[in-house]
């Protein structure tokens, strides 16, 4: 069948890398793709958030299925095109992508389906706002509603920043993401990512990770979109994971298809765990960037087979292979991210990096032309090791961190210090 994927990221390449391997794929296309993807597959330059520029395209080149990558799109309303014009698609509709998209939705969705996750207030009115940061005090947690590239969330450790995060969120800070607040209860307990499948009526777990968001060694410094992660996650015990299911995703499920919504595709789960108990700290609508890349590494080629079960509504079928290992990224960045850096430098030595099952470099933001890699975004490569345990794991992907040649670029030397 022909393929294509949407995305440019490390997630996409490593979406693409575990497609290829099964034999169902016969033709790769992503869109735009990057200077990794275009070693394994075509790369086509098209606008993803229109979708009837995409919907043209598949037309065109006899598409037969469309993985849906980033958030943008599916909030976008670009999978519903695409269903309307009758291709098969992975990914959730617009009015599901909501559970991402708007923070207040999705926790109105929670009270519904009686979701564990913090306790919270929703605003529209500034001084409201404000009299509620004072009455409940730090900490507390103040977020954008809608979709602001990860930075709408404001953990306050006092009071006075809280206020601050209001006035610049009423302010217009982030646009009309900020017109509407959530101020949520601060939680405490250790975060998860849990990946659930979901085809609008089975739910299907295909893997735990954990990610550092922080810039700095020891998880300080600011925030990124992530700077490593390793599946599975070790807090994400039997049980945890058994009450995570029945607590929250089920039920959330079982919400948006009594609301006439169900939801397919994949659904991200940020949990807080305490005392084996998890409560949700938000879903996303795709999978994490750089989580991805350590459960394709896990999951390889079956991947394709679950996603287009999903798509098919056959999840019910399915079962998924494991093996008892581990997979551990690495984000390489330009120096100075998350803040401004440059782009355009040369990335050397990649080709001295094994590729099998067990190592990959994913490029998260490259560019090539011949066999000359640049850095072209803020993350640009996400290395990622496979092993028996998550030492083996770690040990595979910084050997290859240290063959890759880039004066440039910064990473961390204790992804998954905690697990470790
Ligand atoms: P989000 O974009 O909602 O995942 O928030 C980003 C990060 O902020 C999360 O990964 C948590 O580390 C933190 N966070 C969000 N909400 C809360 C909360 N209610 N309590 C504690 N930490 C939170
Ligand atoms: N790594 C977190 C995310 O993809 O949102």
């Amino acid at each position: 069948m022909n393929i294509l994927i949407l995305g440019s990221g490390g997630r996409e390449h490593a979406l693409a890398w575990a497609v290829l391997q099964n034999p169902k794929c016969d033709r790769l296309i992503v869109a735009p793709g990057n200077g990794g993807i275009s070693e394994i597959a075509e790369c086509a330059s098209l606008d993803i958030l229109d979708g009837g520029a995409v919907a043209g395209f598949c037309e065109a080149e006899a598409v037969d299925f469309i993985i849906i990558g980033p958030e943008a799109p599916l909030a976008a309303g670009v999978g519903d095109r695409l269903r309307a014009a009758g291709f098969l698609v992975f990914g959730p509709s617009a009015e599901a992508a909501r559970l991402e998209a708007s923070k207040s939705f999705t926790k109105a969705v929670c009270d519904a389906a009686g979701a564990p996750t913090a306790a919270y207030g929703h605003f529209t009115d500034h001084a409201a706002a404000r009299a509620h940061v004072i009455a409940q005090g730090a900490p507390i947690v103040v977020k954008a509603d809608g979709l602001a590239a990860g930075k709408g969330v404001i953990v306050a450790e006092t009071e006075a920043e809280a206020l601050a995060a209001l006035d610049d969120m009423f302010g217009g800070e982030f646009g009309e993401a900020g017109a509407e607040v959530v101020i949520e209860e601060f939680m405490t307990g250790e975060e998860a990512s849990f990946f659930v499948l979901c085809d609008g009526e089975t739910a299907l777990p295909i893997g735990t990770a954990q990610d550092h968001k922080r810039i700095g060694e020891g998880d300080t410094g600011p925030n990124t979109g992530g700077m490593g992660a390793y599946s599975p996650a070790p807090v994400m015990t039997d049980t945890v994971t058994q009450r995570a299911l029945d607590e929250i995703v089920r039920p959330t499920l079982t919400e948006m298809t009594r609301r006439g919504t169900p939801y397919q595709g994949v659904l991200f789960v940020g949990l807080m765990i305490e005392n084996e108990a998890p409560r949700l700290v938000e879903y996303n609508v795709r999978f994490g960037d750089p989580e991805c890349q350590a459960l394709m590494m896990r999951l390889g080629g079956q991947a394709l087979d679950l996603l287009l079960a999903v798509a098919e509504g056959r999840l019910s079928d399915m079962t998924v292979n494991w093996a008892e290992d581990h997979a551990l990224t690495v984000v390489m960045a330009a120096r100075g991210y998350p803040g401004s850096y440059e782009k355009g430098s040369r990335i050397k030595g990649l080709e001295t990096c094994p590729e099998d099952s067990f190592h990959m470099v994913f490029h998260a933001g490259t560019d090539r032309s011949g066999t000359e890699v640049t850095a072209t975004g803020g993350r640009v490569l996400a290395v990622t090791g496979r092993g028996d345990t998550l030492r083996e794991a770690a040990d595979r992907t910084y050997d290859m961190v240290a063959r890759i040649d880039w004066p440039e670029g910064v990473y961390r030397r204790d992804i998954g210090w905690r697990a470790l």
